[in-house]
């Protein structure tokens, strides 16, 4: 038998339809506790989008580690055998909650492992750099990318004018202006850490380690006729395709490799290790397999599950940390401090965030929808002098967290720069060794089209002079394309 309708506190209502009213033709009454709660419940419906990485989705599976590197972690989760609980939310980065999915963007891995010394989160994107080395321009950057502050609109010349002026952007708009920029779809994307992070084993030895997450469906990518195509006709596309292939039965997955650099080369490496603009050669740090993690459940609800997901790279455990890299350190204040305005204080008490695997136990309490709370016994203060009933003490062991040397002065600068530190190099050799003949042609194509959509003379001119900077040639062949030929100017005025 279907059950009544109910009010918000469990009481059974007599009409889905019909507000309270003084007859059938009177005015509404304000006391129809029913009508009002329902009004007040959809008009808090939305939390802030993230921003950014606002359009996205996810899906829960499974990750088993297949090899032993006990050597460089003890972390329990990368223990030979250990299998654990994961979450993946998948998203583009500028666009709004309701943009296409095929708009030309790097897009959002962000892996949870749900693990039993806490959750871990490797918050990355399927690209190994960033267009960034220091967070102090980190908003400005995300702003050129976004909207106009008059019109609201999409702006080439912002873009262009940010990345021109900021150098170290060259290497990841070289991905991002790839392949990359348009995956075929989520299940067809490596993801990385981007970051340096550091693994400590059961000795205390520490590594400097990147995460690579290599799609076992094969990397694709779509062309840019395809993509825009899909931006009108499927905006969803991405989003469709993953939860549509979990439904089907067809899990993705991906191998997890790292990138082991022992901690004393870090002093040394010919360019800074800490530098997330840059990739670690794989001659010099091979890529060494842990184990494999499979996407096998859907969210049961996506604002629950996936909107309200707070991933934060700060999420580290014992034999995981972060590194010196200057953007990963504000990340670990950043992430938990847009959850608290976005989500709310307490957070981290929801289903998806909470520990799967292991328990809270600490002396914080109260706040705005607190629900979970300790037996009486257990004091709101420590120390206390009430033994095990009184609460949890500390144990430098157990929490021992990474750490690395550091001495100087207080100052704002640049990282000191080592013989290979340089913004275009990479990018350069990205497009002339990496790309094949195919992918370089689509490159040119695609930045055809971007510098066509400058419309500022001075920075058409920095386009080309940041790319002859990646590479003489293809600045070069971008002054060719880019001016629009006088046959099509004619065809276009024609065809008004
Ligand atoms: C200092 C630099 C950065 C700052 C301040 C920053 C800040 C943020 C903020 C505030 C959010 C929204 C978080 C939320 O509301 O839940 C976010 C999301 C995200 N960021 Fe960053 N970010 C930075 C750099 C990066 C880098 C370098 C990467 C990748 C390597 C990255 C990948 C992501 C991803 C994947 C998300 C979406 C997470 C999710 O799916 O919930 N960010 N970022």
């Amino acid at each position: 038998m279907t059950k009544p309708t109910t009010t918000q506190t469990g009481t059974p209502v007599a009409s889905d339809a019909h507000s309270l009213t003084v007859g059938a033709d009177g005015p509404t009454v304000l006391h129809d506790r029913y009508l009002v709660e329902k009004l007040a419940s959809f008009n808090r419906e939305r939390v802030p989008e993230r921003n950014p990485h606002a359009k996205g989705g996810g899906a829960f599976g499974t990750f088993e580690v297949t090899e032993d590197v006990s050597a460089y972690t003890r972390a329990a989760v990368f223990q030979p055998g250990t299998v654990s609980e994961t979450l993946l939310r998948f998203s583009s980065v500028a666009g709004e909650q309701g943009s296409p999915d095929t708009w030309r963007d790097v897009r959002g891995f962000a892996l949870r492992f749900y693990t039993t010394e806490g959750n871990l989160d490797i918050v990355g994107n399927n690209t190994p750099t960033f267009f960034l080395r220091d967070a102090m321009k980190f908003p400005d950057f995300i702003h050129s990318q976004k909207r106009l502050g008059d019109s609201g609109l999409r702006d080439a010349d912002m873009q262009w004018d940010f990345w021109t002026l900021s150098p170290e952007t060259a290497h990841q708009v070289t991905y991002l202006m790839g392949d990359r920029g348009l995956p075929r779809s989520w299940r067809h994307m490596n993801g990385y850490g981007s970051h340096t992070y550091q693994w400590v084993n059961a000795e205390g030895e520490r590594f400097w380690v990147q995460y690579h997450f290599l799609s076992k469906q094969g990397v694709e990518a779509m062309s840019a006729e395809e993509a825009e195509k899909l931006a009108g006709s499927d905006a969803d596309y991405y989003r469709r395709d993953l939860f549509d292939a979990i439904q089907r039965g067809e899990h993705p997955s991906w191998d997890v490799y790292v990138q082991v650099m022992p901690y004393e080369q870090g002093k040394t490496y010919r360019f800074n290790p800490f530098d997330l603009t840059k990739t670690w050669s794989k001659k010099d740090y091979p890529r060494i397999k842990v184990g494999t993690f499979t996407l096998n459940r859907n969210p049961q609800n996506f604002f629950a599950e996936i909107e309200q997901a707070a991933f934060s790279p700060g999420n580290q455990v014992p034999g995981t940390g972060i590194s010196p890299d200057k953007m990963l350190m504000a990340r670990v204040f950043a992430y938990s401090d847009a959850q608290r305005y976005r989500i709310g204080a307490n957070y981290n008490q929801l289903p998806v965030n909470q520990p799967h695997a292991a328990e809270v136990r600490n002396y914080m309490h109260e706040g705005q929808m607190q629900y979970k709370f300790n037996d009486a016994a257990h004091r709101v203060y420590t120390p206390n002098s009430f033994g095990p009933a009184g609460g949890p003490v500390a144990d430098a062991a157990a929490g021992a967290e990474a750490s690395w040397e550091s001495d100087g002065e207080l100052i704002r600068s640049a990282a000191t720069l080592r013989a290979d530190d340089d913004d275009f190099g990479q990018a350069g050799t990205l497009y002339r060794e990496v790309f094949d003949d195919a992918q370089r042609a689509r490159f040119l194509e695609t930045l055809t089209g971007q510098g066509r959509g400058i419309t500022i003379d001075a920075i058409r001119e920095r386009f080309f002079q940041y790319w002859t900077n990646v590479d003489a040639g293809l600045g070069e062949a971008l002054r060719q394309t880019v001016p629009v030929a006088e046959d099509d100017l004619d065809k276009e005025l024609a065809s008004l």
